[in-house]
């Protein structure tokens, strides 16, 4: 089975965007199967920089095609503007490159409106959204009162679900104490973008279902992480959709067992943007130092992230809930410079030592982590392309994760640039 599918295994910012344009030279289509553009993908080609949120990190392979499937949600205008971004940097978006389903979600000006309201209100409770509409989208999805990208092609049906929409939400913000929209505005405004995107509206599940019986080798880029998923991650501090493997089945319209290989792309250390329980957190000079040597940055809203040291019992839960195959594992060279390093191989709690991360939300607050010693290797392993590159306790860290996360390493990514990455097991190939 040649497709693979590629998630993150903590709580997002992995390197995602890096591995899947790597690996999108093996490929023939790049699929987006969950998320919206609270997801932000840096990919950098011989020093050009590139920062994706909707469009699948293969766009700047030409001859690939990009596949927005109806798992995202997309915000229209964010969609347009990210091209014409893409498109000053030399990459042209076309109806021939680019295919969205039709049965997409869409994000409308009152979802940020609501998301932003509703954070504002709960203060230090609030959850750290990227405030772009994202959970109210996919609400509004689950409540079956969204509009879809088909929508858009009927006025008569559009101008109903607008209306009915706004009633909707209107008597949430006012109940926020926020503005109330206009539907006659909001309305005018998809009126005016409906034929600018229209003509990348297709059928994902049939187009997707052609290329794969015609041998053609599918990528699924997931965005955020397994520890943000609704279900599997540590809720409510998650995002609104399901981000671990399965959704690529489901945010596509191709069957599970057409998913392949599972790469879950694994941070070397860990970090998280956003509220939340984080049981490795670093307040100290530690986590300054991985913060400013990882550049850790929120490429949506520039928020600092917090960073940590490696979790395993974390990482091992995500390999479990996504039925990870292998791991690509980055930013090893984050890690140069420090005289030890520390992983976390089981959680005290309640007087226990226990091997998972529990549900309750207290539970995830209170567990202590249970650290194992690793020394530092004190060298540059920065842009290094093979294993024997390596310093030699770097390598016995990258064999110490695989053997407590219980999944080998198939990618080893040693810096932003696209060929710093040392290939050891092709997923395409496994
Ligand atoms: P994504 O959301 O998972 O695609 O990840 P982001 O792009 O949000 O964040 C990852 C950051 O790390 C980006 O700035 C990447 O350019 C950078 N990066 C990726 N891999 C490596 C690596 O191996 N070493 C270093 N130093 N930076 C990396
Ligand atoms: P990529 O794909 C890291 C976090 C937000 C917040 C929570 C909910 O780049 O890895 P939302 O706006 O989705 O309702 O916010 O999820 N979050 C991310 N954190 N990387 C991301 O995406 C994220 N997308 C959302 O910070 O804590
Ligand atoms: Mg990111």
């Amino acid at each position: 089975m040649a497709n693979v599918v590629v998630v993150g295994s903590q709580w997002g910012d992995e390197g995602k965007g890096k591995i899947v344009d790597w690996l999108s030279s093996r490929a023939d289509v790049v699929v987006r199967f969950q998320g919206g553009h609270n997801a932000g993908h840096t990919l950098v080609v011989g020093g050009e920089v590139y920062k994706l949120s909707l469009l699948p990190s293969g766009v700047v392979r030409p001859g690939k095609l990009s596949v927005i499937g109806n798992g995202v949600v997309v915000d229209p205008w964010a969609l347009l503007a990210e091209i014409e971004r893409i498109g000053q940097q030399g990459v042209k978006i076309t109806p021939e490159t680019l295919l969205i389903a039709e049965n997409a979600a869409l994000i409308l000006p009152v979802h940020p409106a609501v998301d932003k309201a509703r954070e504002a209100l709960k203060g230090k409770a609030k959850i750290g959204t990227t405030g772009r509409g994202i959970g109210p989208a996919y609400e509004d999805k689950v409540a079956r009162r969204a509009v879809r990208m088909c929508d858009l092609a009927d006025a008569e049906v559009l101008k109903a679900k607008v209306e009915a929409l706004l009633e909707y939400h209107n008597a949430q913000l006012t109940g926020l104490g926020a503005e109330t929209l206009d539907p006659a505005e909001v309305l005018a405004q998809l009126q005016e973008v409906a034929p600018k995107v229209l003509p990348f509206m297709g059928v994902v599940w049939q187009k997707l279902d052609e290329m794969r019986r015609a041998g053609k080798r599918i990528l699924f880029e997931g965005a955020q992480g397994a520890m943000l998923d609704v279900d599997q991650g540590t809720y409510p501090y998650v995002t609104s959709s399901n981000t671990i493997a399965a959704q690529a089945a489901t945010g596509s319209g191709m069957g599970p067992g057409a998913l392949g290989q599972i790469l879950g792309i694994t941070k070397a250390y860990t970090t998280r943007v956003g509220s939340g329980p984080f049981p490795t957190e670093l307040t100290d000079e530690i986590g300054e130092l991985l913060g400013a040597r990882g550049k850790e940055f929120g490429v949506v809203t520039g928020r600092k992230r917090r960073c940590g040291w490696f979790d395993a019992v974390l990482v091992r839960q995500s390999v479990k809930v996504n039925g990870i195959t292998a791991i690509a594992l980055t930013k090893l060279d984050v890690l140069d410079e420090l005289d030890e390093l520390r992983i976390c191989v089981g959680y005290k709690y309640k007087g226990e030592v226990i091997q998972h991360l529990p549900a309750l939300a207290r539970a995830q607050e209170e567990v202590e982590p249970v650290y194992e010693v690793h020394e530092g290797w004190k060298s540059s392993t920065y842009g290094a392309r093979s294993w024997a590159d390596l310093p030699a306790q770097a390598i016995k860290y990258v064999k110490r994760i695989e053997e407590l996360i219980e999944a080998p390493v198939g990618l080893l990514s040693t810096s932003p640039e696209r060929d710093d990455t040392i290939l050891v097991r092709d997923p395409f190939e496994d």
